[in-house]
């Protein structure tokens, strides 16, 4: 693979690398939370680590492109103990978190509580930006991991040990969808516990990027209180599962070979559109989002959303041309608008 930094070149010996991809959702991000169904769809962008064993039980992470600059620390064994991290950053702590219990779940996984490891991610998923970053390095980092440790787990344990990671990080507040997405590839669908692949058509999807990152722990609480406050706000997440519900219909009847029709694409716009409306309502929007919404839509986009936590970072679109690429890279607070591939390939392990 292109992304695998050790393609080609110095690769330490006892290496194991894995790497897991990102991704949008179509719909049902929040609404996934309460046991409402999503469907989110894995996309050509990845997380890749490298883990080596290391016998003093000591953990040290190095990473170089999570869109911060690159740092290093190293912690021992201890989960309790706090890494020593020298870069101040909300994000390199949210990220370390995240590392500390995907360590946590390969060590139990595979029965090597004193386990140490040297940790190096490489990533194209911008951090906390609705693309999954976390999931995919959390995936990533159980399965290369459980392999170095030559105990390695099938998918479905690792799209679990991964769910429980983000569950522990988040404070209970994590849905299975993003995991379980990491690690299967394509397109998902995840009610509760019933997590399963499904077919869709290639789609066209355009994404949006503000440069900018939402705090998933804060954003989850924020729908969960007005949820608890106004029953109309019960309403507005069960009002997105009907959107889903809808969704999945569409997409069961559609041919998932070859390039989809215009009136399909129109409709999942059509839903897409009204999904975003809803998570706005629910107050998990930002001017920026909204900003790249309209400016996709303006462009002729069958439809635009946020996708993820929301609060600042992507937006997905759904279009065949390259309009709403360009429109989103001339529309002020937009930093980066790409075309994503579906990801047919959920984690896998690099051969060097
Ligand atoms: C975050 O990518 C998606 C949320 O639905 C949270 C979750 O499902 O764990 C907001």
């Amino acid at each position: 693979m292109d992304n695998n930094p050790y393609y080609g070149a110095e690769r330490p010996a006892r290496m194991t690398v894995s790497s897991a991809p990102g991704k949008v959702y179509l719909f049902g991000e929040h609404a996934v939370v309460y046991g409402e169904p999503a469907i989110p769809c894995a996309i050509e962008r990845r997380a890749t680590v490298g883990v080596e064993p290391r016998e003093d039980g000591h953990v040290r992470v190095e990473a170089n492109d999570l869109t911060l600059d690159g740092f290093a620390v190293e912690y021992r064994g201890s989960t309790s103990e706090r890494p020593d991290v020298d870069v101040s950053s909300e994000l390199v702590d949210a990220a370390m978190g995240y590392i500390d219990a995907a360590v946590t779940q390969a060590r139990a996984a595979a029965d090597a509580p004193k386990s140490g490891f040297d940790i190096s991610i490489q990533s194209d998923i911008p951090l906390g930006a609705g693309l999954g970053s976390s999931a995919a390095v959390v995936v990533a980092i159980i399965d290369a991991a459980t392999r170095a440790l030559d105990s390695p787990i099938d998918k479905r344990e690792v799209a679990d040990r991964a769910y429980h990671a983000e569950f522990e990080v988040q404070e209970g507040q994590a849905s299975r969808a993003d995991t379980f997405c990491s690690t299967m590839g394509g397109a998902v669908r995840v009610e509760g516990e019933d997590c399963r692949t499904i077919e869709t058509p290639r789609l066209p999807i355009v994404v949006g990027f503000d440069g900018g990152a939402g705090d998933t722990g804060a954003l989850v609480s924020g729908v969960r209180s007005l949820k608890s406050e106004y029953g109309f706000a019960a309403d507005t997440v069960e009002s997105i599962g009907d959107i889903v519900r809808h969704g999945e219909t569409l997409l069961a009847d559609a041919d998932p070979t070859g390039a989809p029709p215009t009136e399909l694409l129109a409709e999942l716009g059509e839903l897409m559109n009204f999904n975003h409306g809803l998570l706005s309502a629910l107050g998990v929007s930002s001017r920026s989002l909204d900003t790249m919404v309209w400016a996709a839509r303006e462009a002729e986009a069958h439809g635009a959303k946020l996708t993820g936590a929301g609060g600042g970072g992507c937006i997905v679109a759904l279009d065949p041309t390259p309009e709403t690429r360009t429109a989103l890279r001339f529309t002020p607070g937009c930093e980066d608008a790409f075309r994503a591939e579906l990801s047919m390939e959920g984690v896998c392990v690099e051969e060097p």
